[in-house]
């Protein structure tokens, strides 16, 4: 399959390839000319089976990214299956009207299999939202952004430097649906976009360029109750929005378009308003919460009739911690963070490595609490001290030597310099210690899989930073969730049930090169 970016080769990318045997005629949609699986169209209750038949060179495994399913159908790397062999998947859809995701969860290869194109968008159906007869059929778009980074000969490059994987890798081209400049001619009425990021790390703040806002009505999880107007969303790895986009009253030939907006904080580097450290060797493109388009959309038809907005979605039953079975003892995900350590729990993913606060008993629901551990990282507000939590202590920096981002690493040093030299002397953001020790700390997605859950609350672990504050509008909390990001110095509180199925259910980092360097935990539910 070729992408058309740049003259030369076209790149070569891992596919999907489907064959739909049996189903409903909607069940599959490949998107034209796109490196992405097909869009798969499921109906809650329905029965499904799906053969992975392994045609690449190294093992790999699919997973149902937000789908409630039986722990040996969850695509955990346990199961993955070599060059040649066949995985036959079966489960029912026990899921709400939602979108989700399939993509490879191969031991320490996830993030390069995704991001070479194994990855596709899942759109599950129901009763409650059919009753809404929101926008559908050539209305209701998928919009799956990526960033990549393509050479001269037009193939894709991806991490091969300690620095990518510590920060995740960026690249400096911005795909929709795989697809490079990606336009939407459309009609002058309401559409519905099912929005992904498929990205491998990077986080977009999204906006429309005219600073309409941007109208919400659905998470990972499906519906909220009711469409929440926002000036932006924050958008990390792995998390969905359902946008109303409205086009009705608009002019023949009007314009538009999203756009991620300037923001800080997300990463070391990031400093007051500074832009992050740019994406792969080539240093040339789109530092992460820097402003550049997304996609753009033109006015082409003039309807006169619209759907509108419902007032009221769906009904979601808000859990309280008095739901929960562990009320004053929330379970631990611990974010440490250091360099060559970027870990949960404070060990690095292992098979076999269930410890006890990772011990879920079956038909549960769970208070958790999602933290960095050096209970600093402020985002940019460089406290000196360090004296509060730090169970890790926080793996300190100072005294690291700290090289050239371009430069091999040699599997050592975060690839910046401190206090000056080529990078400009940017400080880090969320860098913490007065000139002696250093640690980072970055903006983490945290998906849990298994069934989605809900935010309870998020409090910040000190004082609020100018970046947070370039973020803090963005999240959308009112609804089903599969997967958070954690600002640093931020401490997240979530209910989760832990209902049918007991078992493995890995919970990660959803940067894709956090998680494949062991930022990866399982919770065995029993
Ligand atoms: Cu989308 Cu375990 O991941
Ligand atoms: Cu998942
Ligand atoms: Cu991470």
């Amino acid at each position: 399959s070729s992408v058309g970016i740049l003259p030369g080769q076209p790149t070569r990318v891992l596919q999907y390839a489907a064959k739909l045997i049996k189903g409903p005629a909607n069940t599959l949609t490949e998107i034209p000319g796109s490196y992405l699986g097909p869009v798969l169209r499921f109906e809650k209750g329905q029965k499904i089976r799906i053969n992975l038949h392994n045609q690449l060179d190294t093992p790999t495994i699919t997973h149902w990214h937000g789908l409630h399913v039986p722990a040996e159908m969850d695509g955990h790397p346990l199961y993955q299956i070599d060059k040649g062999e066949i995985l036959v998947y079966e489960f029912e859809m026990l899921n709400r009207a939602s979108m989700n995701i399939y993509h490879p969860h191969t031991h320490n290869l996830t993030g390069e299999h995704v991001y070479r194109g194994l990855a596709g968008a899942i759109l599950v159906n129901d009763a409650e939202e059919r009753k809404l007869e929101l926008p559908g059929g050539e209305y209701e778009v998928p919009i799956v952004i990526q960033d990549r980074l393509f050479d001269s000969n037009n193939q894709l490059i991806y991490a091969r430097h300690m620095h990518d994987r510590m920060m995740g890798f960026y690249g400096d081209r911005i795909l929709v649906n795989g697809l490079p400049n990606f336009h939407l001619d459309v009609a002058s009425r309401a559409y519905r976009l099912r929005v992904l990021n498929g990205s491998t790390a990077r986080i977009y703040k999204l906006a429309w360029d005219d600073n309409t806002p941007i109208t919400v009505i659905g998470t990972d999880g499906g519906l909220l109750e009711t469409p929440v107007k926002k000036p932006y969303v924050m958008l990390a790895p792995g998390e969905r929005l359902d946008i109303w986009a409205d086009f009705s009253g608009r002019k023949l030939g009007s314009r538009l378009q999203l756009r991620s907006r300037e923001f800080s904080g997300a990463l070391p580097g990031m400093m007051g308003g500074g832009r992050g450290m740019r994406g792969g060797m080539h240093g040339s493109g789109l530092p992460l919460g820097s402003d550049y388009p997304i996609f753009s959309v033109k006015v082409t038809r003039q309807i006169s009739d619209s759907p509108t907005l419902p007032k009221k979605l769906s009904t979601i039953k808000r859990y309280t911690v008095a739901d929960t079975a562990n009320p004053s003892k929330p379970v631990p995900i611990a974010i440490s963070e250091g360099p060559m350590k970027m870990v949960l729990n404070g060990r690095p993913y292992a098979f076999n490595d269930v410890q006890p606060n990772e011990r879920i008993p079956v038909d549960t629901v769970q208070l958790m609490e999602i933290f960095h551990t050096h209970g600093g990282g402020h985002g940019g507000t460089a406290k000196p001290d360090m004296q509060h939590g730090g169970e890790e202590s926080g793996r300190k920096m100072g005294g690291m030597r700290m090289r050239g981002m371009n430069h091999e690493d040699g599997g050592m040093g975060m690839g910046m310099r401190h206090g000056g030299g080529e990078q400009g002397g940017h400080k880090m953001g969320g860098m913490m210690g007065g000139g002696r020790g250093m640690m980072m700390s970055m903006a983490h997605p945290i998906h849990l899989h298994g069934q989605y859950f809900q935010i309870l609350n998020r409090s910040l672990d000190g004082p609020e930073s100018a970046g947070y504050a370039s973020v803090k509008h963005g999240f959308i909390e009112g609804g089903w969730k599969d997967t958070v990001l954690v600002m640093p110095g931020e401490r997240v509180k979530i209910i989760k049930p832990f209902q049918d199925f007991k078992g493995l259910f890995m919970f990660h980092c959803h940067n894709l090169e956090h998680e494949d360097m062991g930022m990866m935990r399982d919770f065995s539910v029993e």
